[in-house]
């Protein structure tokens, strides 16, 4: 079984990516084969309009959307982190997002499992907006969202690194992970 995650953070070691890996630990412990994608390290433009994938089915930017296309088909479950920026997803995280677009009559995710992660300095900044609209690209996307301890796994944390101090929002991000091995494995019944 094949899992993907999508760090939506531009900083290394940003307090959504650290929780992100926490939440793919129970993945990989059990055997899962696990591809993590940083928005720190790629490229990914935002979409042009171009509407040429309406023709083609693909995209016609040739950048690390590439590989992220290629996980949407390999993958078997999803998890998407992000930082609050303006309260909603990063801007790098939205270009990955409205790059499906090319891919959406193919379906490349539909059926698969998800979890969301939303990493912001404010109480109340905006962490359940950031998860409403990842599950919101998931559902559309055909992706069934998997909560963690209660929905998606929200933080507050400012400077990259604050959130290893903060040893139950590690355990949160861990039970997603699980919960995602327990929901895929009773769908593969
Ligand atoms: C451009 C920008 C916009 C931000 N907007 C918000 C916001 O609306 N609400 C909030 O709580 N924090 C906001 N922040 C703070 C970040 O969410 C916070 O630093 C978080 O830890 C970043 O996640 P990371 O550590 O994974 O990079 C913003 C930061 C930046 C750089």
């Amino acid at each position: 079984m094949n899992v993907m995650g999508i760090s939506g953070t531009p900083r290394k070691k940003g307090n959504s990516e650290i929780l992100l890996r926490y939440a793919l630990k129970p993945l990989k412990n059990n055997g899962w084969n696990v591809k993590t994608f940083l928005l720190s390290e790629l490229t990914i433009k935002p979409c042009n309009a171009c509407e040429s994938c309406k023709e083609t089915g693909t995209c016609i930017i040739n950048d690390d959307m590439q590989s992220i296309y290629y996980a949407f088909r390999w993958c078997n479950a999803i998890i998407i982190s992000s930082p609050v920026y303006s309260r909603n997803v990063s801007s790098q995280l939205l270009s990955v997002l409205d790059r499906h677009y090319a891919v959406k009559f193919d379906k490349p995710l539909e059926g698969k499992v998800g979890g969301a992660i939303a990493v912001g300095r404010g109480t109340c900044g905006g962490q359940t907006i950031t998860i409403n609209a990842i599950y919101t690209w998931m559902l559309s996307c055909g992706i069934i969202c998997v909560p963690g301890e209660l929905n998606g796994v929200t933080a507050v944390a400012d400077e990259p690194s604050d959130i290893l101090n903060q040893e139950n929002r590690l355990k949160q991000a861990e039970i997603l992970g699980f919960n995602i091995l327990k929901v895929a494995k009773l769908l593969q019944k």
